[in-house]
């Protein structure tokens, strides 16, 4: 077992895994070579002192070792995604002109291809106008339904806290919800082991089902976020049922992960058209996984460009649609970079959800998603049991963040929750939940979600006096 602060050297790390701390490495470079490399790396200055080779408490040091091929396969995927976004820049010929320009009609145009093609969408809108991820799933909504329309239907189970007063599940009238607008609403309860109900779904729809929402990732639910296969299969079952039904995918923190065939599209003459089996609309927010921790603000929607000009519409005015949005120069170039670092930010966020996983489960707590299992977004929620317990949990990560690390976050209402919920968010850009931050709802089972992270290190730091806390 390694102690912390011990000043035993250890070896300089020469990607070694599973040499023992101070041993020689054993690998076949010829003498010399091995001695010119340890003396290069001393005057580099890259051979860690002693004090600080092991940053990390034991148990996280532990799980960090073990996790070296999960963090490879991330890498992966990262590299493949960065192409995609690479390509994407490359053939909507993104230059300072309009990257860094405000407000510009050619930015705001090269802005949204980009977009759409990173996320295989005919179009898309990418605003700071939107306020949140609410908003720009909201605009989604309002899209497809309109008054007389008889059911928005959630499939997979209760929607985000957020949605309740959109849709109108609570306080349904007087502030312009969708049932205040005749919309009414059903849903598809989960199954027993949290997963989606296949049988209840294949009967649910009606000739007159309007929409539905699936929401990708857990929300507050303890329950597993969605895979791309179960969307895909979802969004079958209920064109099959009914053609006509539109099929709007919260996104929020699966983007620039695993997603691209969730937007299908296939090329006629001269013509783009979706499939059946693609969703008509995706939505989300900019501070989290696309804005790549530097968007300050800002959300999206994608999909089919009739359905995405009617969100625009309802985003700013009949008629203006999409041909509008004043944007500073810095926050385009903001837009821009983010969207270019998202998928690494995402990589890191998502090697911090294993290892918090990793550590957690390996003190007895339930977690979510299970250690080492394949992840659909960047959320790792942990249940802790008692308010006392997630309290702490949250003030260890406020402590331990960049910035506000002398507040004390306290539970209490806000907008849109029913519950009264306790942030973590020691950010950088306010309320950002891609950078490393948690929260949680102070209702039963008393979990804490966590997410985002520039490092997977930070998360491994911050896990230490989570430990030293709770
Ligand atoms: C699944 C899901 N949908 C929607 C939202 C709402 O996003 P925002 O907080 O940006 O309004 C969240 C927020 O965490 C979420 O987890």
């Amino acid at each position: 077992m390694r102690r912390r602060g011990s000043s035993r050297a250890a070896a300089p790390s020469l990607g070694l895994r599973g040499a023992a701390p101070g041993a020689t490495p054993s690998f076949s470079l010829p003498r010399r070579l091995v001695s010119a490399r340890f003396t290069k790396l001393q005057a580099l200055s890259c051979a860690p002192p002693a004090q600080l080779a092991r940053p990390f408490v034991p148990e996280v040091e532990a799980a960090a070792d073990s996790l070296h091929s999960e963090f490879r396969a991330v890498d992966n995927l990262v590299a493949h995604n960065t192409t995609r976004v690479l390509r994407a820049f490359q053939n909507a010929r993104v230059g300072s002109h309009v990257s860094q320009q405000p407000c510009r009609r050619g930015g705001r145009e090269a802005l949204d291809k980009v977009f759409a093609e990173i996320v295989g969408a005919e179009s898309a809108i990418v605003r700071s106008q939107f306020f949140s991820g609410t908003h720009a799933i909201t605009c989604a909504l309002f899209a497809f339904l309109r008054p007389g329309d008889e059911v928005t239907l959630a499939v997979a189970g209760a929607p985000y806290d957020t949605l309740e007063e959109v849709i109108g599940i609570r306080n349904p009238f007087g502030n312009g919800s969708l049932r205040d607008f005749g919309v009414e609403y059903r849903q598809v309860h989960l199954a027993e082991d949290g997963s989606l109900d296949w049988d209840a779904l294949s009967g649910s729809l009606r000739p007159q089902t309007k929409c539905a929402l699936i929401q990708r990732s857990c929300g507050y639910s303890w329950r597993r976020s969605l895979s791309v296969a179960e969307i895909e299969r979802a969004i079958r079952m209920i064109k099959m049922q009914n053609p006509d039904c539109l099929v709007m995918v919260d996104n929020c923190y699966g983007n620039l992960w695993k997603q691209w065939s969730l937007l299908r599209r296939k090329m006629t003459v001269g013509d783009w058209f979706f499939s059946s089996q693609g969703a008509d609309l995706i939505a989300g927010s900019l501070i989290k996984n696309p804005g790549g921790t530097i968007a300050p603000c800002g959300g999206y929607v994608a999909g089919r460009k009739r359905w995405v000009e009617a969100a625009a519409a309802r985003l700013s005015a009949p008629g203006l649609g999409l041909d509008c949005g004043s944007t500073p120069g810095g926050v385009m170039r903001a837009f821009f970079q983010g969207l270019f670092l998202a998928p690494q930010m995402v990589g890191e966020a998502v090697k911090g959800s294993l290892l918090i996983a990793e550590v957690m489960s390996s003190r007895g707590f339930k977690v979510q998603p299970a250690p080492r299992v394949p992840r659909h977004d960047t959320v790792q929620a942990v249940q802790l049991g008692d308010r006392e317990r997630l309290l702490a949990f949250c003030e260890a990560v406020q402590r331990s963040g960049p910035v506000g690390s002398f507040i004390k976050p306290v539970a209490g209402s806000t907008a849109g929750y029913a519950s009264e919920v306790i942030f973590a968010h020691g950010t950088f850009i306010d309320g950002s939940t891609s950078e490393l931050s948690c929260d949680g709802p102070l209702r039963d089972p008393f979990a804490v979600f966590c997410q985002g992270g520039t490092h997977w290190t930070q998360w491994a730091l911050v896990l230490g006096e989570v430990l030293n806390s709770i």
